[in-house]
Protein backbone atom coordinates (compact mmCIF):
# COMPACT_ATOMS: atom_id res chain seq x y z
CA UNK A 1 0.00 0.00 0.00
CA UNK A 2 2.98 2.18 0.57
CA UNK A 3 4.22 1.80 -2.69
CA UNK A 4 1.01 2.66 -4.21
CA UNK A 5 0.56 5.97 -2.06
CA UNK A 6 3.81 7.13 -2.93
CA UNK A 7 3.13 6.38 -6.89
CA UNK A 8 -0.30 8.36 -6.40
CA UNK A 9 1.64 11.43 -4.72
CA UNK A 10 3.79 11.54 -7.73
CA UNK A 11 0.47 10.95 -10.36
CA UNK A 12 -0.74 13.93 -8.63
CA UNK A 13 2.25 16.03 -8.83
CA UNK A 14 2.64 15.73 -12.48
CA UNK A 15 -0.78 16.09 -13.47
CA UNK A 16 -0.34 19.82 -11.19
CA UNK A 17 2.54 20.70 -12.49
CA UNK A 18 0.31 20.44 -16.39
CA UNK A 19 -2.71 22.00 -15.04
CA UNK A 20 -1.16 24.76 -13.45
CA UNK A 21 1.96 25.41 -15.20
CA UNK A 22 4.27 25.17 -12.37
CA UNK A 23 7.50 23.01 -13.65
CA UNK A 24 8.07 21.40 -10.26
CA UNK A 25 5.19 20.08 -7.52
CA UNK A 26 5.93 17.90 -4.50
CA UNK A 27 2.78 16.45 -2.91
CA UNK A 28 2.69 15.46 0.53
CA UNK A 29 0.59 13.04 1.78
CA UNK A 30 -2.35 13.85 3.77
CA UNK A 31 -4.67 17.35 4.59
CA UNK A 32 -3.13 20.35 6.11
CA UNK A 33 -6.89 21.55 6.78
CA UNK A 34 -6.92 18.29 9.63
CA UNK A 35 -3.72 17.28 10.37
CA UNK A 36 -1.10 19.08 12.10
CA UNK A 37 1.76 16.97 11.13
CA UNK A 38 0.93 17.79 7.60
CA UNK A 39 1.67 21.33 7.57
CA UNK A 40 4.83 20.15 9.35
CA UNK A 41 5.96 17.81 6.72
CA UNK A 42 4.99 20.56 4.09
CA UNK A 43 7.36 22.76 5.87
CA UNK A 44 10.30 19.67 6.05
CA UNK A 45 10.30 19.70 2.62
CA UNK A 46 9.87 23.58 2.46
CA UNK A 47 13.48 23.68 4.15
CA UNK A 48 14.69 20.93 1.59
CA UNK A 49 14.01 22.74 -1.16
CA UNK A 50 15.35 26.21 -0.33
CA UNK A 51 18.61 24.41 0.66
CA UNK A 52 18.63 22.58 -3.04
CA UNK A 53 18.05 26.27 -4.37
CA UNK A 54 19.79 28.61 -2.47
CA UNK A 55 23.56 29.66 -3.10
CA UNK A 56 26.25 31.90 -1.43
CA UNK A 57 24.99 35.56 -1.04
CA UNK A 58 21.79 35.49 -1.97
CA UNK A 59 18.60 37.21 -0.92
CA UNK A 60 15.87 35.41 -0.11
CA UNK A 61 12.56 37.26 0.56
CA UNK A 62 10.29 35.56 3.16
CA UNK A 63 6.44 35.82 3.89
CA UNK A 64 4.90 35.56 6.85
CA UNK A 65 2.33 32.16 8.14
CA UNK A 66 1.67 29.35 9.88
CA UNK A 67 3.25 27.04 6.86
CA UNK A 68 6.75 29.80 6.23
CA UNK A 69 7.02 29.26 10.09
CA UNK A 70 6.95 25.53 9.60
CA UNK A 71 9.73 25.71 7.13
CA UNK A 72 11.45 28.03 9.69
CA UNK A 73 10.91 25.26 12.06
CA UNK A 74 12.98 22.83 9.93
CA UNK A 75 15.44 24.60 8.32
CA UNK A 76 19.41 23.59 9.77
CA UNK A 77 22.72 25.19 10.01
CA UNK A 78 24.68 24.46 6.41
CA UNK A 79 27.35 25.88 4.36
CA UNK A 80 25.05 26.30 1.76
CA UNK A 81 23.59 29.75 3.81
CA UNK A 82 26.73 31.44 3.78
CA UNK A 83 26.42 34.67 3.19
CA UNK A 84 22.47 34.20 2.40
CA UNK A 85 20.49 37.37 4.06
CA UNK A 86 16.80 36.58 4.77
CA UNK A 87 14.96 39.37 4.19
CA UNK A 88 10.76 40.17 4.77
CA UNK A 89 8.82 40.36 1.80
CA UNK A 90 6.28 42.95 3.62
CA UNK A 91 6.16 45.18 6.01
CA UNK A 92 3.19 44.59 8.89
CA UNK A 93 0.28 42.50 7.65
CA UNK A 94 -1.95 42.11 10.46
CA UNK A 95 -0.61 38.97 11.62
CA UNK A 96 0.29 37.74 15.22
CA UNK A 97 4.07 38.23 15.91
CA UNK A 98 4.73 34.68 15.74
CA UNK A 99 3.58 34.55 12.40
CA UNK A 100 5.11 37.99 11.09
CA UNK A 101 7.88 37.86 8.08
CA UNK A 102 10.28 40.16 10.35
CA UNK A 103 10.00 37.29 12.68
CA UNK A 104 10.30 34.45 10.30
CA UNK A 105 13.19 36.16 8.47
CA UNK A 106 15.31 36.32 12.15
CA UNK A 107 14.54 32.96 12.89
CA UNK A 108 15.40 31.45 9.51
CA UNK A 109 18.68 33.61 9.98
CA UNK A 110 19.09 31.73 12.99
CA UNK A 111 18.59 28.12 12.01
CA UNK A 112 20.70 28.16 9.05
CA UNK A 113 23.53 30.76 10.05
CA UNK A 114 22.87 33.43 7.34
CA UNK A 115 22.05 36.86 8.36
CA UNK A 116 18.78 38.96 8.47
CA UNK A 117 17.06 42.33 7.79
CA UNK A 118 14.15 43.38 9.44
CA UNK A 119 11.30 45.96 7.56
CA UNK A 120 10.20 48.08 10.58
CA UNK A 121 6.57 49.09 8.87
CA UNK A 122 3.71 48.77 11.66
CA UNK A 123 -0.20 47.48 10.16
CA UNK A 124 -2.15 49.84 8.99
CA UNK A 125 -0.79 52.76 8.41
CA UNK A 126 -1.90 55.47 6.83
CA UNK A 127 -0.86 55.92 3.13
CA UNK A 128 0.50 59.79 4.17
CA UNK A 129 2.43 57.65 6.86
CA UNK A 130 3.49 55.21 4.46
CA UNK A 131 4.78 57.77 2.46
CA UNK A 132 7.26 59.31 4.88
CA UNK A 133 7.81 55.73 5.63
CA UNK A 134 8.95 55.07 2.24
CA UNK A 135 12.08 58.23 2.56
CA UNK A 136 13.81 56.50 5.74
CA UNK A 137 17.00 55.22 5.15
CA UNK A 138 17.28 51.93 7.15
CA UNK A 139 13.70 51.32 5.07
CA UNK A 140 14.94 52.31 1.57
CA UNK A 141 18.08 50.41 2.08
CA UNK A 142 15.56 47.20 2.71
CA UNK A 143 13.41 48.04 -0.29
CA UNK A 144 16.13 48.39 -2.29
CA UNK A 145 17.92 44.92 -1.47
CA UNK A 146 13.90 43.75 -1.61
CA UNK A 147 14.63 44.49 -5.52
CA UNK A 148 17.89 41.95 -5.32
CA UNK A 149 15.70 38.86 -4.74
CA UNK A 150 16.82 35.54 -6.34
CA UNK A 151 14.12 33.30 -4.52
CA UNK A 152 11.07 33.92 -3.07
CA UNK A 153 9.69 31.82 -0.41
CA UNK A 154 6.18 32.39 0.85
CA UNK A 155 2.69 31.20 1.45
CA UNK A 156 -0.90 31.21 -0.32
CA UNK A 157 -3.96 31.90 1.97
CA UNK A 158 -7.61 31.78 0.95
CA UNK A 159 -8.39 35.37 0.64
CA UNK A 160 -11.52 35.54 3.57
CA UNK A 161 -9.55 33.15 5.37
CA UNK A 162 -6.86 35.77 5.12
CA UNK A 163 -8.73 38.70 5.63
CA UNK A 164 -10.65 37.73 9.06
CA UNK A 165 -7.11 36.44 10.75
CA UNK A 166 -5.99 40.21 9.34
CA UNK A 167 -9.06 41.79 11.42
CA UNK A 168 -10.99 42.93 8.63
CA UNK A 169 -14.38 44.63 9.59
CA UNK A 170 -17.29 42.87 8.19
CA UNK A 171 -18.07 45.85 5.74
CA UNK A 172 -13.96 44.90 4.30
CA UNK A 173 -14.69 41.33 4.34
CA UNK A 174 -17.97 41.93 2.25
CA UNK A 175 -15.93 44.27 0.07
CA UNK A 176 -13.68 41.71 -1.25
CA UNK A 177 -16.45 39.02 -1.50
CA UNK A 178 -17.88 41.21 -4.37
CA UNK A 179 -14.50 42.02 -5.77
CA UNK A 180 -14.04 38.50 -6.05
CA UNK A 181 -11.00 37.61 -4.04
CA UNK A 182 -10.27 34.11 -3.43
CA UNK A 183 -6.34 33.93 -2.85
CA UNK A 184 -3.92 35.99 -1.33
CA UNK A 185 0.03 36.40 -1.17
CA UNK A 186 2.23 39.44 -0.22
CA UNK A 187 -0.45 41.47 0.80
CA UNK A 188 -1.87 41.08 -2.29
CA UNK A 189 -5.24 39.58 -2.60
CA UNK A 190 -6.49 37.78 -6.33
CA UNK A 191 -9.71 36.99 -8.05
CA UNK A 192 -9.84 33.75 -9.39
CA UNK A 193 -8.32 34.79 -13.09
CA UNK A 194 -5.13 35.86 -10.97
CA UNK A 195 -6.27 39.47 -10.89
CA UNK A 196 -5.18 41.78 -8.44
CA UNK A 197 -8.51 43.05 -6.68
CA UNK A 198 -7.30 44.84 -3.40
CA UNK A 199 -3.58 45.32 -2.02
CA UNK A 200 -2.89 45.78 1.80
CA UNK A 201 -1.65 49.19 2.67
CA UNK A 202 2.59 48.16 2.87
CA UNK A 203 5.39 48.19 1.47
CA UNK A 204 8.39 45.81 0.41
CA UNK A 205 8.29 43.40 -2.27
CA UNK A 206 6.17 44.16 -5.29
CA UNK A 207 4.43 41.77 -7.74
CA UNK A 208 7.07 43.03 -10.33
CA UNK A 209 9.78 41.89 -7.88
CA UNK A 210 8.51 38.49 -7.56
CA UNK A 211 7.85 37.73 -11.25
CA UNK A 212 12.07 39.01 -11.73
CA UNK A 213 13.02 36.30 -8.92
CA UNK A 214 15.02 33.29 -10.27
CA UNK A 215 13.11 31.29 -7.78
CA UNK A 216 9.93 31.16 -6.60
CA UNK A 217 9.13 28.70 -4.04
CA UNK A 218 5.31 28.32 -2.80
CA UNK A 219 3.94 26.16 0.24
CA UNK A 220 0.84 25.90 0.85
CA UNK A 221 -2.06 23.13 1.58
CA UNK A 222 -5.15 21.83 2.38
CA UNK A 223 -8.52 21.38 0.71
CA UNK A 224 -9.53 24.70 1.84
CA UNK A 225 -7.32 26.45 -0.13
CA UNK A 226 -6.91 24.68 -3.52
CA UNK A 227 -9.27 27.85 -5.14
CA UNK A 228 -6.40 30.38 -3.96
CA UNK A 229 -3.74 27.75 -5.36
CA UNK A 230 -5.32 28.10 -8.48
CA UNK A 231 -5.93 31.76 -8.61
CA UNK A 232 -2.23 32.24 -7.43
CA UNK A 233 -0.95 29.76 -10.19
CA UNK A 234 -2.24 32.44 -13.38
CA UNK A 235 1.03 34.77 -11.91
CA UNK A 236 3.05 32.42 -13.55
CA UNK A 237 5.85 32.61 -11.38
CA UNK A 238 5.95 29.99 -9.82
CA UNK A 239 8.86 27.37 -9.98
CA UNK A 240 8.05 25.01 -7.29
CA UNK A 241 4.65 24.43 -5.47
CA UNK A 242 4.51 22.38 -2.34
CA UNK A 243 1.27 21.24 -1.19
CA UNK A 244 -0.68 18.14 -0.08
CA UNK A 245 -2.82 15.42 -1.29
CA UNK A 246 -6.08 17.24 0.35
CA UNK A 247 -5.10 20.47 -1.54
CA UNK A 248 -4.28 18.37 -4.92
CA UNK A 249 -7.40 16.37 -5.49
CA UNK A 250 -9.36 19.12 -4.99
CA UNK A 251 -8.23 21.19 -7.49
CA UNK A 252 -8.09 18.58 -9.71
CA UNK A 253 -11.51 17.83 -9.31
CA UNK A 254 -12.39 21.92 -9.86
O1 LIG B 1 -0.11 34.92 2.53
C1 LIG B 1 -0.55 33.82 2.76
C2 LIG B 1 -0.55 33.40 4.10
O2 LIG B 1 0.62 33.84 4.67
C3 LIG B 1 -0.73 31.93 4.29
O3 LIG B 1 -0.71 31.69 5.64
O4 LIG B 1 0.55 29.58 5.72
O5 LIG B 1 -0.74 30.40 7.68
O6 LIG B 1 -1.93 29.55 5.68
P1 LIG B 1 -0.71 30.22 6.21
Amino acid sequence: PLVGELFGLTELAERLQRVLGIAKVIVVQGDADHSPWVKQELGRVGARVLKQYVREGDIVAVTGGTSIASVAQHLTPSPAFKGVQFVPARGGLGERVELQANTLASAMAAKTGGTYRLLHVPDRLHPEALQSLLREPQIKEVLALLKHTRIVLHGIGDALTMARRRSYSEAELRELEQAGAVSEAFGYYFNEAGETVHRMPTIGLQLEDVKKAEAVLSIAGGKSKAKAILSFSKQSCQNVLITDEGAARAILSE
